[in-house]
């Protein structure tokens, strides 16, 4: 357990929207900042922190709660971790460390153990046992000093050198098998080396942990690559080759590539902003995770088919994160790796100079897929190509693509620009359709009605519930005063029942309510619905009274729950109608 006095002393050394920016661009807005949220995609910032009480509610998708709960969410951590992870930070120390979080402590011999197999692997790669594989990096042009900074070994043939060696460092086969690094044999369960004759790529992740590893067979038999399996420390889906060191690159942007040969040789030709997926394709929470880094990326896969197909899957996904992408045009070599050896870097500096955005890539794309020799190919490329120009925003940028297109079809401009504002009237409906939806999500509290199912329901009851929570939040003085009437039993909603009866439990034994030592005690779910209370109730000061009004309607609640016609009233006229209720026995 962490003691709550360290809780409490953490908390004055946290400040929520420097925490935040390191994630989210956040702009200021009067009291409060905002940015886009990074739990979910969208295009306008619903993302909101609130210095005052230093919270974070997002509008859009619901999520909100204190710095701890910001850094579980981002960083995907429990709470043990959360702490520790704000605690350095804070350059602080979490006392009793080790804990008695049995997944904690697990997660963490698994990074030690991944720690101690990247030392074994370097040092042989560059012991004689290793000449085999420090050849084959050396015939791949890497560098002893690219070698030496990613940490790069090799696997020897063996089964058990690994095993041996991490035995004698006193880790468990237990240990040894939840990192990874070893397999239990089919015959007696004995855990035996996974990576053998391998070369070595350590995967690190943003704080400098080893997570995972990469190997590539030297010649022979096998897959060419094998990865480790996801662990309790590594999910692929979540990381990035080389983004540990990509991120403090002072180049613009990110270049994506993929696969750990070309990191390498781009890092090692200069090209220090260069990531790579894991041996998956890019997913979703990737192109997140690279958002909070880049503006602007890179694409620079392989040029086969294979390749390009997957360079317009991340552009669909990019666009969704909201980064701008760019994309390497590769002639005469099969990844950026080959194309370095072949032309040089200089060469490939001038490559990225010239490289197309999306726009251009998916332009290129289609004069592809149609004959434009004949007239039905001219044609229907121009049907899609008046759709992808409707896509675009900006009308000069509109304006040039089609005038460069039209001449190089022989067509008139005027006849594509009028598709393409045909294009965009058709879109233009459904943006707007989309806006009316995203303002009622906002208004309506969509969110809150997500997270409490029976709120809808009992309209009334959890408004008034609702307000008593944040009424406490913000006037725990009021406790004793609420206490002496109303108890948790008397909630309509289980949700706000159980929070406001947590809530009740603090403040009888004299502790703090503070949402930073809440999120100890509620869950997700209840920290972004306490967050969004607060939020939507931003004037602190409450009179007795406004809390009386609210326990009467709780208490009302046994009378008046079949009444049709309250049950029948919408958000809004149930909102009137309890003001209504509320001013006047003011
Ligand atoms: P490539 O086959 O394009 O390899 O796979 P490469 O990067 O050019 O590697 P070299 O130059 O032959 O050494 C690209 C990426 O796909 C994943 C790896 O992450 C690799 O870096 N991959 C490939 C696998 O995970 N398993 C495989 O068997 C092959
Ligand atoms: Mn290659």
């Amino acid at each position: 357990m962490i003691p709550e006095s360290f809780i409490q002393e953490l908390r004055f050394h946290v400040d929520m929207e420097q925490l935040v920016s390191s994630y989210v661009r956040l702009q200021r807005r009067g009291r409060v900042s905002v940015g886009l949220c990074p739990f979910h995609n969208e295009k306008t910032p619903s993302f909101t922190v609130y210095p005052d009480n230093q919270s974070f509610y997002c509008f859009g998708c619901g999520a909100g709660g204190d710095a701890i709960t910001f850094v579980r969410r981002a960083e995907n951590l429990d709470y043990p971790e959360a702490v520790r992870f704000l605690a350095d930070r804070a350059g602080l120390r979490v006392p009793d460390e080790e804990g008695d979080d049995e997944g904690a402590r697990m997660k963490l011999r698994v990074l030690e153990c991944n720690r101690a197999a990247a030392r074994f692997y370097y040092d042989t790669l560059v012991s004689p046992a290793g000449a085999r594989g420090l050849q084959y990096l050396r015939a791949r042009a890497l560098s002893d000093a690219v070698i030496r900074r990613f940490g790069l070994g090799y696997a020897p043939a063996g089964w058990n050198a690994l095993t041996d060696r991490l035995h004698a460092l006193g880790f468990t086969e237990e240990e040894m098998l939840a990192a990874r690094v070893a397999a239990p044999s089919k015959k007696d369960g004995r855990a035996y080396d996974l990576f053998r004759d391998r070369v070595i790529f350590p995967i690190i992740d943003l704080r400098g942990g080893v997570i995972g590893f990469g190997g590539r067979v030297l010649e022979g038999d096998g897959p060419k690559y094998l990865n480790s399996p996801d662990t309790p420390v590594f999910k692929k889906s979540r990381n990035l080759f080389a983004l540990n060191r990509a991120k403090a690159s002072k180049q613009e942007g990110l270049l994506l590539a993929e696969g750990y040969m070309d990191v390498l040789a781009l890092h090692q030709a200069g090209f220090d902003n260069a990531v790579a997926t894991l041996g998956t394709s890019l997913t979703a929470e990737q192109t997140q995770l690279i958002s909070r880094y880049a503006r602007e990326v890179t694409i620079a896969y392989d040029s086969d088919g294979a390749g390009q197909k997957a360079t317009r899957r991340a552009i669909g996904l990019f666009e969704q994160a909201g980064v701008r992408v760019r994309v390497l045009k590769m002639e005469g070599a099969k990844d950026p790796d080959e194309y370095i050896k072949k032309f040089g870097a200089g060469r490939f500096k001038l490559l990225l100079q010239s490289c197309a955005n999306a726009t251009e890539f998916e332009i290129g794309r289609l004069r592809q897929s149609y004959d434009l020799e004949t007239a039905d190919g001219k044609v229907a490329f121009l049907n899609e190509f008046a759709v992808l120009m409707a896509s675009i925003r900006n009308p000069i940028e509109r304006d040039v693509y089609v005038k460069k297109t039209a001449a190089e079809l022989a067509v008139s401009p005027e006849a594509v620009l009028q598709m393409v504002a045909s294009n965009l009237k058709k879109r233009r409906g459904g943006e707007a359709r989309k806006q009316q939806r995203d303002l009622h999500m906002y208004v309506g509290a969509g969110a809150r009605g997500k997270q409490n199912p029976e709120r809808e329901r009992n309209l009334k009851y959890a408004l008034a519930e609702e307000r008593l929570i944040a009424m406490l939040l913000q006037n725990p003085d009021y406790y004793s005063h609420i206490a002496a009437q109303i108890g948790p039993e008397q909630f309509v909603t289980a949700l706000n029942r159980e929070i406001f009866s947590r809530l009740c439990e603090r403040l009888r034994a004299g502790r703090s309510i503070e949402l930073f030592s809440l999120s100890g005690v509620l869950n997700d779910e209840e920290m972004s619905l306490v967050s969004g209370l607060l939020a939507a109730s931003p004037s602190a000061r409450h009179s007795r009274e406004e809390a009386d009004d609210c326990i009467q309607v709780l208490k009302s609640h046994e009378n008046e729950k079949s009444s049709g016609e309250v049950a029948a009233m919408d958000e809004e006229q149930l909102k009137r109608y309890f003001q209504k209720i509320v001013s006047a026995k003011k």
